[in-house]
């Protein structure tokens, strides 16, 4: 069985909105009114023992609902989901004993204690055993280089400190299931860097499981061998990030550094993106003309001095993905 199974999965918010009282004398009232915002509109996958998972979708898509489901902190409205074999929201305590959870935005340290006693205090919340927290102590502060500041007081940390304390407290009750709820926002590169560093680590040395939520493309083409798209409460994309390039498009680019800036492409099958000075940026579908015949017939019409081929961004493939969301 896999390790998480979700299926059919419906979320709706109770949203209250405000509205002027009719009353001249009392305008300043307000009546509440109440809407319902669908989170989640049947949400369905499973997750094997050991995957990297990238989940993402624009804001409001329904990412961090899921996450919560998942950790047991919702209750959905439909559908099922197990981990572990357990109901999250229904054993709960047994549940939180496996799975670390992050959320990027939110610290579970305590603001005003030093790194290592929030440590301590999780300790005694999961009753890890002195021994092995020990251990996983020791391993977790040289991975992430957390002897320099474990005396200090959480609200004195960087962003990129105080995330990799949040990974390690995360981690300190050894869980084999991690979910991560946009872990690298408002890092800097070496930040951002250290954490992917960690996390690819992680699985490989313990084997544990990891649900990733982020904006970072550049998260997901490290870590991730399969990515699921998520927009408007439903999964739009569930596969490898090369299968999700075949789905959206099999447009690529090719780059062209011209000798001089003029050139007209219009006659090579291919569209003209963008210039940038002697730099073209074209696209073609490689379907329709092969990248070598292409760049024979450029190269011979043009004075090339350089030229290379790439996908298009992953960003762009996810716009184009959500472009199609039926309304
Ligand atoms: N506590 C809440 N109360 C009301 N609406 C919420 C609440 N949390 C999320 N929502 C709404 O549910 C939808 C999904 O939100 P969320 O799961 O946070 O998306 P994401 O993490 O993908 O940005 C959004 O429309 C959001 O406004
Ligand atoms: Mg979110």
């Amino acid at each position: 069985m896999p390790q998480i199974v979700v299926e059919g999965l419906g979320k709706q918010y109770r949203v209250a909105e405000r509205k002027a009282g009719t009353l001249g004398a009392l305008g300043g009232l307000f009546r509440r009114n109440y809407c319902m915002v669908d989170a989640l509109k049947g949400v369905s996958f499973n997750i094997e023992r050991g995957e990297v998972v990238g989940y993402i979708g624009p804001n409001g898509a329904g990412k961090s609902t899921t996450v919560k489901v998942l950790a047991g902190i919702l209750v959905p409205d439909a559908g099922r989901c197990e981990v572990n074999g357990r109901v999250p929201w229904r054993e709960r305590i047994e549940h939180v004993r496996r799975i670390g959870v992050v959320f990027g935005q939110r610290t579970q340290l305590w603001w005003d204690l030093p790194v290592i006693e929030s440590f301590e205090l999780l300790r005694d919340i999961y009753r890890v055993e002195e021994a092995a927290y020990r251990k996983t102590l020791d391993e977790l502060v040289t991975r992430l280089n957390l002897g320099a500041i474990l005396d200090t007081p959480v609200r004195q940390l960087s962003l990129g400190q105080r995330m990799r304390c949040d990974l390690a407290a995360s981690l300190l009750h050894a869980p084999e299931l991690l979910f991560l709820d946009e872990p690298t926002i408002g890092l800097d590169a070496v930040a951002k860097l250290a954490v992917r560093d960690f996390l690819r680590e992680l699985n490989h040395a313990h084997g544990v499981t990891v649900l990733l939520t982020t904006h970072d493309m550049d998260d997901i083409e490290a870590l991730c061998s399969r990515v699921m798209v998520i927009g408007e409460g439903r999964i739009l994309s569930d596969g490898t990030l090369d299968g999700l390039r075949a789905q959206v498009s099999s447009e690529r680019r090719l780059i062209v550094d011209l000798e001089r800036e003029n050139g007209s492409f219009e006659q090579d099958g291919v569209t003209v993106e963008r210039r940038e000075g002697h730099r073209v940026f074209l696209r073609f579908d490689p379907r329709k003309v092969p990248a070598a015949e292409l760049i024979g017939r450029i190269a011979s019409r043009h004075a090339v001095r350089d030229l290379f081929v790439e996908n298009l961004p992953i960003e762009e493939i996810i716009r184009r993905l959500y472009e199609r969301i039926p309304a």
